[in-house]
C-alpha cells in the first residue's frame, strides 16, 4: 500500500472483504467450538484459590462486526471470593455486561464470542454418568472451566448455579405466562424428580422470602400487573429458585425509584447471607458499591485497570481514571459547585492503541504512558493497579 494511501485512515473496498473473510473464517471455527461435543474432562479445571468461587482469568471477548473487531473485553481478570459481593464499576460501554454476558454464555453469536481465556467456577452438581447424565440428587464439587463448555452444557450452570438479575425484570418476564408458571419452571427444570406440587411450594417460599407480602395473589398474576419494584422482587426470587451459588446483577436498581432502589440493595444483602452464596454486581452508582460491595473492579475499555477491597478502593484510589470518578461522586457538601467531570472520550473500541487506554484523558501522563500497555502492579496484598505511575522507582505514584 503507498505511503499516502495509508495516511487517509479509510478502508478501501478490498481491504474490507479482507476483514469480512477472516472474520468469517474465526467466527466459524469459534461457532464449531461453542457447539461442539465433548468429554467433561475437556472443560475440568482447578481454582487458583480454593477460597474463590468464580475466576476470571485474561478473558477477552470480541464481537466481529463489518467495521472490525470489537475488543469489547480484553484481557479482564477478577476472583469473585465465597460469600462475598464483587462490585464491578466503570462508565458506559467499559464492558461490564460484556462480561457478565460471558460468563452466563449469553452472548448473541455468531457475531459474539469468547476469544480466548478462562473462567473457572466451583461448582457443586449432581453425580453424572459417563454420557453426563445426573445419578440421583447426589452432589460433588466440580471446577468447571465456562469458557470451554460446549454451549449445550451449560445448562449445568446456568440459572443454577449462576443466576442473573437483570436491569428491566419486564424484557426477562414472559408476559403471557403468570409469575407462578414462570417460577415453578425454574424448580422443575433444575430439580431431577420434582413434581408440579413441591415446585408451587418452592415458588411461594421463594416469594415469601424475598418480602412479598401476599404471595399466591403474586403468584397467580401476570407480570404487567405488578410495579416496577414487585417485578424486580420476583425476578429475584426467580433467580433464587435454584439455589445458586453466584447470582450476577447486573444494574439490579437502576430503572427503579431511589426508596425501592434502596429497599432491593436490602433484600440483595440480606439474601446473600440466606442462600450462603456470592454476588457480582454491576453498576456505574459508586454510591451503591460502597454500600454492598466487599472488593471492587474498576473496568476501563474493556479492561480491569484497578481492584480492591472496597476501603482500598474509596480510601487509597491510585489510578487516575478512579480518582477522578471519586471526584466526580456528588456528596452532600457539593452544593451548587459543578461537578467534576474527566475530560475526553474513550478511545474507539475497533482500534485501539497500543498504549495505557486512559492517556489522552489523563493529566498525570507522563514519557512511559506513550510506550506499551502498563502491567497489573501490586501495591497492596489485595489491591492492584494498572499505570506506570507505580511502577518501582517512579517518585510520582
Ligand atoms: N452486539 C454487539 N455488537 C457489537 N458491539 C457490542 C455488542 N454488544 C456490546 N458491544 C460493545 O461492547 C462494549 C461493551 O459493552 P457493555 O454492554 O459490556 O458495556 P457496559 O459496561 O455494560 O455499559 P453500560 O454501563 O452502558 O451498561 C461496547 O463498546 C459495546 O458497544
Ligand atoms: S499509565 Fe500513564 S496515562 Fe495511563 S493512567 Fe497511568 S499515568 Fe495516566
Ligand atoms: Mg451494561
Amino acid at each position: 500500500m503507498s505511503e499516502k494511501k495509508k495516511n487517509t485512515g479509510y478502508l478501501s473496498g478490498k481491504e474490507i472483504r479482507a476483514i469480512a473473510k477472516e472474520n468469517a473464517k474465526v467466527m466459524k471455527r469459534l461457532e464449531a467450538y461453542k457447539y461442539r461435543k465433548a468429554e467433561e474432562s475437556e472443560f475440568l479445571s482447578e481454582m487458583r484459590d480454593p477460597d474463590n468461587i468464580l475466576e476470571i482469568d485474561d478473558l477477552h471477548t470480541y464481537f466481529f462486526t463489518e467495521q472490525g473487531v470489537v475488543k469489547a473485553v480484553n484481557g479482564v481478570s477478577f476472583d469473585v471470593p465465597r460469600n462475598a459481593t464483587v462490585g464491578v464499576v466503570g462508565e458506559s460501554g467499559c464492558g461490564k455486561s460484556v462480561t457478565s454476558m460471558s460468563v452466563m454464555r449469553l452472548l448473541q453469536g455468531p457475531q459474539g464470542q469468547i476469544y480466548s481465556g478462562a473462567i473457572r467456577f466451583q461448582s457443586k452438581d449432581y453425580k453424572r454418568d459417563e454420557k453426563g447424565k445426573p445419578i440421583g440428587t447426589e452432589t460433588e464439587d466440580k471446577v468447571y472451566d465456562i469458557a470451554k463448555m460446549p454451549i449445550r452444557e451449560i445448562y449445568r450452570i446456568r440459572g443454577k448455579q449462576i443466576a442473573m438479575i437483570f436491569q428491566e425484570p419486564m424484557t426477562s418476564l414472559n408476559p403471557v405466562f403468570t409469575i407462578g408458571q414462570q417460577l415453578d419452571e425454574v424448580t422443575l427444570i433444575h430439580t431431577p424428580d420434582a413434581t408440579k406440587e413441591m415446585a408451587k411450594a418452592r415458588s411461594i417460599e421463594m416469594l415469601n422470602l424475598v418480602g412479598i407480602a401476599m404471595p399466591e395473589r403474586v403468584y397467580n398474576a401476570f407480570p404487567h400487573e405488578l410495579s416496577g419494584g414487585m417485578r424486580q422482587r420476583v425476578m429475584i426470587s426467580m433467580a433464587l429458585a435454584a439455589n445458586p451459588r453466584l447470582i450476577i446483577a447486573d444494574e439490579p436498581t437502576t430503572a427503579l425509584d431511589v426508596t425501592i432502589q434502596a429497599q432491593i440493595l436490602d433484600l440483595l444483602r440480606d439474601l446473600k447471607t440466606k442462600i450462603d452464596g456470592s454476588i457480582m454486581l454491576i453498576t456505574h452508582d459508586l454510591g451503591i458499591i460502597a454500600e454492598m460491595a466487599d472488593y471492587v473492579v474498576v473496568m476501563y475499555a474493556g479492561r480491569v485497570i484497578e481492584k480492591g477491597t472496597v476501603d482500598e478502593i474509596f480510601h487509597d484510589p491510585r489510578h487516575p481514571y478512579t480518582i477522578g470518578l471519586q471526584k466526580s461522586k456528588p456528596t452532600l457538601d457539593s452544593g451548587d459547585e459543578a461537578l467534576f467531570n474527566i475530560p475526553g472520550n474513550v478511545p474507539n473500541p475497533i482500534n485501539m492503541p497500543d498504549h495505557c487506554y486512559f492517556k489522552e484523558r489523563c493529566d498525570r501522563a507522563c514519557e512511559k504512558c506513550s510506550g506499551a500497555y502498563p502491567e497489573m502492579i501490586q501495591v497492596s496484598p489485595t489491591h492492584y493497579v494498572s499505570c506506570w505511575l507505580y511502577e518501582e522507582g517512579n517518585e510520582n505514584g
